[in-house]
């Protein structure tokens, strides 16, 4: 079965709790918490304090997206609020060392670590992290941004991904973010992905539990 991992930046910031409570109910595994810095991305999203608030009033993996310039800084500030998994964005690193230092700070911090690569960035970059990494996020979307729609060269990827993930015999799993719906969240599925995020798709409509019913 695939995991379901609710966007957050799609939620009713006025009733955080409920909406999370709500996704749990509902059979969410992994909450996903999108923090964008204003720099790396233009807007600006959750911050330390709200992960901090809520990551133990739930038992979903707290699956947080670092979409910032200084990956390494705040990998370790939302590791301190409550992260279970920090997935950071391999075109926020200068090199490939920096790609590894950060993964084994946040292993050696005791969380997972996740990597993202944007819709131009090519899959094989990643290849050589694969071995170390608990996650790999593929974006659908240009990172920033909830409600838009999915760019169909992220499935490729993901089929990419799975074969060689495969092929080595490597845990790491696949999720995807951006776009997804029952229509989008199937292909993704054909193509081997582990979890699926999904925001303006599930928050804020009334049949929200077939929704995520329809991702599984
Ligand atoms: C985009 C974020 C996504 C976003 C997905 O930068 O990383 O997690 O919330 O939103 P939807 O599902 O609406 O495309
Ligand atoms: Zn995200």
């Amino acid at each position: 079965m695939t995991h379901v991992a609710p966007s957050l930046l799609a939620a009713d910031k006025s009733k955080l709790l409920d909406e999370i409570l709500l996704v749990e109910s509902l059979g969410a595994t992994y909450l996903h918490w999108d923090v964008m810095d204003g720099v790396f991305v233009p807007n600006i999203s959750y911050q330390t304090s709200d992960v901090k608030a809520y990551a133990h009033k739930h038992h979903m993996v707290n699956d947080v997206h670092i979409m910032v310039a200084n990956p390494m800084e705040q990998a370790i500030a939302f590791i301190e609020a409550g992260a279970d998994n920090i997935t950071f964005h391999y075109e926020a690193c200068k090199n490939d060392e920096e790609v590894h230092s950060i993964i084994d700070k946040i292993h050696s911090l005791g969380v997972k670590a996740g990597l993202s690569i944007k819709p131009k960035t090519d899959v094989e970059v990643c290849y050589k992290f694969l071995d170390k990494l608990d996650l790999i996020l593929v974006m659908s979307v240009e990172p920033g941004l909830g409600g838009q729609k999915y760019i169909d060269s992220a499935t490729g990827k993901i089929a990419a991904l799975r074969k060689y993930i495969d092929n080595h015999h490597l845990k790491t799993l696949i999720e995807v973010d951006g776009g997804i719906n029952a229509e989008t969240g199937k292909i993704a599925k054909n193509a081997g992905v582990d979890i699926l995020v999904a925001g303006s798709y599930l928050f804020g409509h009334e049949d929200i539990k077939e929704r995520v019913e329809s991702l599984k």
